[in-house]
């Protein structure tokens, strides 16, 4: 069963996240939350499993929209990537990507950490763009 859609503002308590990591203190800044590279490496990877429904070979990234980090991350904070393919066009599909904190260790409450816009190619063993089969 498809879980229901939700908006970016409401937790999608219901959908399977694509990626879901405790962050540690190796993936903190000089500042003590977590770095934003951390991030940014979560969604790259969460697109590429999301992508990876559509095509089984090799898929570079190619493209992600402007991020805006709305609220940090914190030591211990349960990171969730919540994927949806929102386009698939002849090499290249398009992915959302949600990411959620689940606050821990005294802080309560889930937040919406960033969401982005990822463009994934697929590529032959030549790393030259590659039809993706047409979805059923
Ligand atoms: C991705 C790559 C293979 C595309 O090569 P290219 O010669 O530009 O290929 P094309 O012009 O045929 O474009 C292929 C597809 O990518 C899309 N695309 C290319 N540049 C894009 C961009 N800046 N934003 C969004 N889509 C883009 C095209 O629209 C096309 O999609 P479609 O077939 O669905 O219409 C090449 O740019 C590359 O290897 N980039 C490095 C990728 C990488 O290493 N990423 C990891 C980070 S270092």
């Amino acid at each position: 069963m498809t879980p229901p859609r939700t908006t970016s503002d409401e937790f999608p308590c219901e959908r399977v996240p694509a990626m879901r990591n405790v962050m540690m203190p190796r993936d903190t800044n000089a500042l003590g939350t977590i770095f934003g590279g951390v991030i940014l490496s979560q969604i790259d990877l969460a697109a590429a499993v999301e992508a990876h429904k559509y095509w089984s070979g090799r898929l570079v990234t190619v493209a992600m929209d402007k991020i805006e980090f709305k609220h940090p991350v914190w030591v211990g904070d349960l990171v969730s990537c919540y994927t949806e393919t929102t386009r698939i066009g002849r090499t290249s599909l398009t992915v959302k990507v949600d990411v959620w904190a689940e606050r821990r260790f005294g802080r309560e409450g889930e937040v919406h950490v960033t969401e982005a816009s990822v463009t994934m190619v697929a590529v032959d063993d030549d790393f030259r763009p590659a039809p993706i089969p047409k979805p059923e």
